[in-house]
């Protein structure tokens, strides 16, 4: 039995279905939204221990994945903690390309103390770390978009977008597979993109003008805060985008190829399989 947290979310709902295509027996852990169709359920609260003990039970392998949250740390030990007590034998841990403990970016720190807790946990892990996915396009800008216009403090620099169904595939892989314990994988697309390119791939797409506004920090974080976002997250969405206009987050790696032994989708393609979402 392989669990799978976050089921509802952008890539974990996208786990649960490659999983579940391939005939495998599948716990979606479930939180506040309707669980996916065809496999069996569980509802999961990460920051209620007894209720991450009851999910865990029968399960050999899991795909870890926590919100964007200020708990992720304590959630992420409350899950290795049960695991570890249910004979879990093989974590796979979704994290974020430039994880670090030390990370003066409180998002990455947070990832990066989770690494260490799943390093420590004496459970069989992989770690899987992706850059920006694509898929916030659509989740967070498809709004705008569909109004014709990408708001955003990326400047010119370019970033190795990831769709969120490579991430799925790759991580399938690693569930599936043998030999990837102890290791960790940059997960990226296979090229590095503007988001003025990104707008013209996704004009193209959709047959109307995207255009790309490029937009000061203090700017985007007035928007971040108006939608209800707390300012850690503010401070730390700020330092991703000085990342972006520095070029920091362009690094492709070919992991997701060594993985599924399939190129990753470019963002052409993504653009064309949601163009739907974008038109108004
Ligand atoms: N977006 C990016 O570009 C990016 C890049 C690198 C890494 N990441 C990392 O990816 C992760 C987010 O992945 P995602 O975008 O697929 O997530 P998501 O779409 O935001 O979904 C979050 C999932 O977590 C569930 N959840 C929320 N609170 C919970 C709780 N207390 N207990 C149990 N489950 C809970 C949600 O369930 P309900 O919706 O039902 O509440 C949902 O299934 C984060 O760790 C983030 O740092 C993101």
């Amino acid at each position: 039995m392989i669990l799978v947290t976050g089921a509802t979310g952008t890539v974990g709902s996208e786990v649960v279905k490659q999983l579940l295509s391939k005939g495998l027996k599948v716990r979606a852990a479930v939180h506040s939204r309707p669980a996916p169709k065809g496999a069996e359920s569980v509802q999961l609260d990460l920051n209620s221990a007894e209720s991450v003990r009851a999910a865990m039970k029968g399960v050999e392998k899991l795909f870890l994945l926590t919100p964007m949250s200020d708990r992720a740390t304590e959630q992420v030990r409350n899950a290795l903690k049960s695991a570890k007590d249910a004979g879990v034998t093989h974590v796979v841990r979704l994290s974020a390309a430039g994880a670090d403990e030390k990370s003066p970016n409180i998002l990455l720190k947070w990832h990066g103390e989770s690494e260490e807790l799943v390093k420590k946990s004496g459970i069989a892990y992989t770690i899987l770390r992706p850059g920006v996915f694509m898929q916030n396009f659509a989740n967070f800008m498809g709004g705008t978009i569909k109004q014709g216009a990408i708001y955003a403090a990326a400047g010119e620099g370019r970033v190795a977008f990831i769709d969120a169904r490579d991430i799925a595939a790759a991580a399938v892989s690693v569930l599936t597979g043998k030999g990837y314990e102890g290791k960790t994988y940059v997960l990226t697309g296979k090229e590095a993109i503007s988001y003025g390119r990104a707008a013209e791939l996704l004009s193209k797409a959709t047959g109307k003008t995207v255009s790309y506004v490029s937009i000061l920090d203090e700017k985007a974080a007035e928007g971040m805060r108006a939608s209800g976002m707390p300012e850690w997250a503010v401070q730390g969405m700020t330092g991703l985008n000085r990342s972006t206009r520095e070029n920091k987050l362009a690094s492709v790696s070919t992991a997701v190829l060594d993985l599924t032994g399939k190129s990753p989708r470019t963002f052409e393609q993504f653009a064309k399989d949601y163009a739907g979402a974008f038109r108004a």
